[in-house]
């Protein structure tokens, strides 16, 4: 007998077809009633396919057969693994695939920052360029400045890549462990947390949300910054205090801010949307066709070998 999917992400029409080979598969309607949805589908689910939407406890103690959760994504903060563990639920996830996207929207968000991309393009389309620009809107120097790295896994690896190899920067980076093969690689360099803080040009989040890392800038680390630094965030919202971001950007304390993620996501209404000095992108870190097509592919690969009797390729748990 098949077992039964609930996919509540949009899915290709192929990979749907390639699913229902081998599953009953149901996909969440966004247009309909979520939570009647999720009340019918979720007692009958063996695998979850998608991202964005976490699954606590009282929604999960509604899945008595679950096997497997599989999140579109390389992050999974929003589970509480400990909950999975004791029920036995497996939770695969799609990292690799997304490093060289994620690091290109990382450095996007740096350079855009730098030299003030969305700011002057609304100028031109306003009209406003009757005159060369003035010095008030001239930008910053990106080559040859000090790219400081929160977080050197691959995602924080691959962006120190391109600040080292494509704009002669140099890299300083602190997290939880040394990692002596990209120092060697990089010429990076190890230091203390608040020393990266008061030495980077450009400070770039990557750590994953943790308790640890909840709020790990705040207002202390924004005064520790050097001032005029550029803080651009690709990891996750709530690592960033975002009242006292707000502040250090209208203060200018910091110089500016590249921003892909949020304390409160869809980001709605803000004091951050007053500040012509932070780009505001979507959370959009791995979405490009390919990527998001490859994390797709993986995403189901996963799903299948969960529910089939193989392993998945990327798990998180146990
Ligand atoms: C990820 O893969 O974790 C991206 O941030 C999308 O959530």
């Amino acid at each position: 007998m098949k077992k039964n999917v609930f996919v509540f992400s949009r899915l290709s029409p192929e990979h749907q077809q390639r699913l229902r080979h081998n599953f009953n598969v149901t996909l969440l309607d966004p247009a309909g009633d979520i939570d009647a949805q999720y009340a019918e589908a979720l007692p009958k689910a063996h695998g979850l396919l998608g991202v964005g939407r976490p699954f606590g406890r009282a929604q999960l103690a509604q899945a008595g057969q679950l096997e497997v959760i599989s999140t579109i994504s390389v992050g999974y903060d929003n589970y509480e693994l400990s909950y999975l563990n004791e029920r036995g639920i497996l939770l695969a996830n799609t990292p690799d695939v997304l490093t060289e996207t994620t690091a290109d929207l990382g450095f996007t968000l740096l350079m855009a920052a730098a030299r003030r991309v969305p700011e002057l393009d609304a100028w031109v389309k306003a009209g406003h360029w009757q005159a060369p620009v003035s010095p008030a809107q001239f930008g910053s120097d990106v080559h040859g400045k000090t790219l400081g790295i929160l977080g050197l896994g691959n995602i924080g690896a691959a962006i120190a890549r391109r600040g080292r190899f494509g704009f002669n920067m140099e890299v300083l980076y602190h997290g939880n462990s040394r990692k002596p093969a990209l120092e060697q690689e990089l010429g990076a360099r190890y230091c203390g947390f608040d020393e990266l803080l008061g030495e980077a040009d450009f400070v770039v989040l990557v750590v994953p949300l943790s308790a640890a890392t909840h709020h790990l800038i705040g207002r202390r680390e924004l005064a520790l910054m050097k001032p005029g630094a550029i803080l651009v965030n690709v990891a996750r919202g709530p690592v960033v205090d975002e009242v006292a971001l707000v502040e250090a950007l209208q203060s200018g304390q910091l110089r500016a801010a590249g921003l892909d993620v949020y304390e409160k996501e869809p980001l709605r209404e803000s004091p951050l949307f007053a500040l012509p000095n932070v780009v505001t992108l979507p959370h959009v870190g791995s979405a490009t066709h390919e990527t998001r097509q490859a994390m797709a592919e993986l995403a189901l690969d996963n799903l299948e070998r969960a529910l089939l009797g193989g392993t998945p390729r990327h798990m998180v748990n146990p």
